[in-house]
């Protein structure tokens, strides 16, 4: 679906932000982008939108490379959240809001009345709300809904769950994933390891505007090689396995060392 070919960015008075970056995302795949502070996440998946033009190499979108592609067109295709949600938000109602994305991306009246009622209702927003007297979790869910109330084939999100409690951070990957489920792309930059492992399949592992390695979630946990270069922690319940070792150590998630903490119990009773 998304290709990066060879590509390089660099802010102006600021060096190298992303250097000779390559990959291939599927259709219908979640991936995670991860990396320490500064390390060319948010300018990734700003490329991957076409928000900023590589200085080299090519963003390919089902092949055709984007710099070509219509603004319209990118929008439309693209739903994209800002690591910022007041740069998301510019309407005085959460109803103006939604509509302000839907008249740019959707052409059918009927169909922009259908998203914006699905989404609303989803999402559980008032349409009356001014989105800047909302809370911080409110606010990134109405963010999130304008992100993707025109219903994208990809949506990239920039840090979708900083700065949000337990149950606002789980209501917003829920709905992500029931999103991806009905066939969407999604590429999330997450600082969070529990919820890059719970709900993501792939992580491409950016450091120093580098891509240093692509590949299965619970496998590049396991790679402390990767995570030091890094400068990241795996998720508790993968560095607990690898501690542990022997029967354990494949395990990555709760309900799997669970089960196996039963076993190893009934195996030394028996
Ligand atoms: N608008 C800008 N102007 C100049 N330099 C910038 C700009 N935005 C980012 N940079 C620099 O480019 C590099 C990559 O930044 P980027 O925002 O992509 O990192 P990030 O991985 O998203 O970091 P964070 O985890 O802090 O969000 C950093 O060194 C940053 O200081
Ligand atoms: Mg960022």
């Amino acid at each position: 679906m998304i290709q990066f070919e060879h590509v390089s960015f660099g802010y102006p008075e600021h060096g190298g932000a992303v250097e000779d970056v390559s990959f291939t995302l599927k259709k219908g795949g979640v991936t995670a982008i991860i990396g320490s502070n500064g390390a060319g996440k948010s300018t990734v998946s700003r490329l991957m939108r076409g928000l900023l033009k590589p200085v080299s190499g090519r963003v390919l979108l089902d092949g055709q490379d984007i710099a070509g592609m219509k603004i319209s067109t990118l929008a439309a295709r693209i739903g994209f959240l800002f690591q910022n949600p007041d740069r998301q938000i510019c309407r005085n109602t959460i109803e103006e809001e939604l509509r302000f994305t839907l008249r740019l991306t959707v052409p059918d009246p009927q169909r922009r009345e259908a998203c914006l009622k699905e989404t609303l209702e989803a999402l559980q927003l008032d349409p009356q709300d001014d989105p800047m007297l909302l809370s911080r979790g409110e606010k990134q869910r109405v963010a999130l809904a304008t992100a993707m109330v025109h219903q994208p084939e990809l949506l990239i999100l920039d840090e979708p769950t900083t700065g949000l409690d337990y149950r606002e951070c789980t209501r917003i990957m829920e709905y992500i994933e029931t999103f991806h489920r009905k066939g969407a792309t999604v590429v999330i930059v997450c600082h969070d390891m529990e919820v890059v492992l719970d709900y993501t399949d792939e992580v491409i592992v950016m450091s120093g505007g580098h891509l240093i390695r692509k590949g299965e979630t619970a496998e590049i946990f396991r790679d402390a090689e990767t995570l030091r270069a890094a400068s990241l922690l795996p998720p508790q319940m993968i560095d607990l396995a690898g501690r542990l070792g022997g029967e354990y150590s494949g395990i990555a998630r709760v309900e799997e060392m669970r089960d196996a903490i039963v076993r190893s119990r009934k195996a030394v009773r028996a």
